[in-house]
């Protein structure tokens, strides 16, 4: 995903380990800032790399110490424990395993975090970035919830977000800070929308590389190379999501008028997929499910909508 964005500017696609040209900005000396990395996998690793390479004062601290190394070489200040690292900054960035991991990691230290920002970049559901925030507001800390919309790689590359959730005044605050993991959106005011968001958003990336794979499947059947079936399906991909943005317009609305093409027309496009993949033994359990969802539209009468009309199948 993330290489995918980077080396679309890039002309040697198939070897580029090229910096990305969209890579954020360093700040001067005189806006560098004291910032506290928690967790150092492998993505509170990239994280504290990308602040270390902006030239930010940054302070970190892992379970397993060792992980803190390669950092500490490149300037980065190790603290001793999870108390001098809250205390070295005033934004405190954890990034763990899961919400039980922040939660175990922070709650002997939550009177040091008092009037510090925490921003939480750790993986959730809403409901779970809620209560956290709840238990920051009574412990009068500051709650940022995040999610990374990228791999490690990508961290560092303005042409990747990163989603903000719980605080739309701290985020104002601290854009420029944040700015050099990621281009910052902000989801609002509700503590949960980020992972809100993360949740729907892995859904479609995994959607889309189902459909690529049964397609790249069937096409490389009969011997075109993935390289060469996926430069004309990312091409494909823009189209498809310019039919999304009109359809978000209908789904808006409650009313799915089929004026550029019906869920009949595409009930029979669908056929020649499935006999041409059924014809080259590909698994058809794919687009199996996409006839099943416009069969039973058009059943309930709705066969002269858009496809968009199929929201209400999900909707139970
Ligand atoms: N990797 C990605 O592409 C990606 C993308 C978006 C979001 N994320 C999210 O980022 C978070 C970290 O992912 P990662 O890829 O960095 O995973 P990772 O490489 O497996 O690292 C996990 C981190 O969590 C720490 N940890 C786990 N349980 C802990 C506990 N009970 N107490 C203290 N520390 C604990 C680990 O410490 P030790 O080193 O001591 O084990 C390590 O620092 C996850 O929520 C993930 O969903 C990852």
């Amino acid at each position: 995903m993330p290489s995918t964005v980077r080396q679309e500017s890039c002309d040697s696609r198939r070897s580029c380990h090229c910096r990305p040209d969209s890579a954020a900005a360093s700040v001067d000396s005189m806006n560098a800032q004291n910032i506290t990395v928690i967790g150092l996998g492998q993505m509170g690793a990239a994280l504290a790399d990308a602040f270390l390479t902006a030239g930010h004062r940054t302070t970190v601290w892992n379970r397993t110490p060792g992980k803190a190394d390669a950092l500490v070489e490149r300037g980065a200040v190790r603290a001793d424990d999870v108390a001098g690292a809250v205390t070295a900054s005033e934004l405190v960035v954890v990034c763990v395993l899961d919400y039980a991991a922040v939660r175990e990691v922070l709650a002997p230290v939550a009177d040091s975090l008092r009037g510090r920002v925490l921003v939480n970049l750790t993986t959730g559901s809403p409901e779970q970035a809620r209560a956290e925030a709840e238990w920051a507001a009574e412990h009068g800390i500051g709650y940022l919830d995040g999610a990374v919309m990228t791999t490690p790689p990508g961290v560092g590359d303005s042409a990747n977000m990163i989603l903000y959730a719980g605080g739309p005044g701290l985020l104002a605050e601290h854009r420029a800070a944040l700015a050099v993991l990621g281009d910052p959106v902000d989801l609002g005011e509700d503590a949960g929308s980020a992972s809100l968001y993360d949740a729907g958003l892995l859904g479609l990336m995994w959607s889309v590389f189902g459909g690529w794979l049964h397609a790249t499947a069937l096409t490389g059947a009969d011997g075109v190379p993935a390289r060469d079936f996926t430069a004309v399906a990312t091409r494909w991909l823009k189209t498809v999501s310019w039919f999304m943005t009109g359809y978000a317009e209908q789904i808006d609305a409650g009313e799915y008028p089929g004026e550029d093409a019906t869920i009949d027309v595409q009930t029979a496009a669908i056929g020649h997929l499935l006999h041409a993949a059924e014809a080259r033994g590909i698994d058809n359990r794919l687009p199996e499910l996409h006839l099943e969802l416009m069969r039973a539209a058009v059943r309930a009468g709705h066969g002269g909508d858009s496809y968009a009309r199929i929201i209400e199948s999900f909707r139970k």
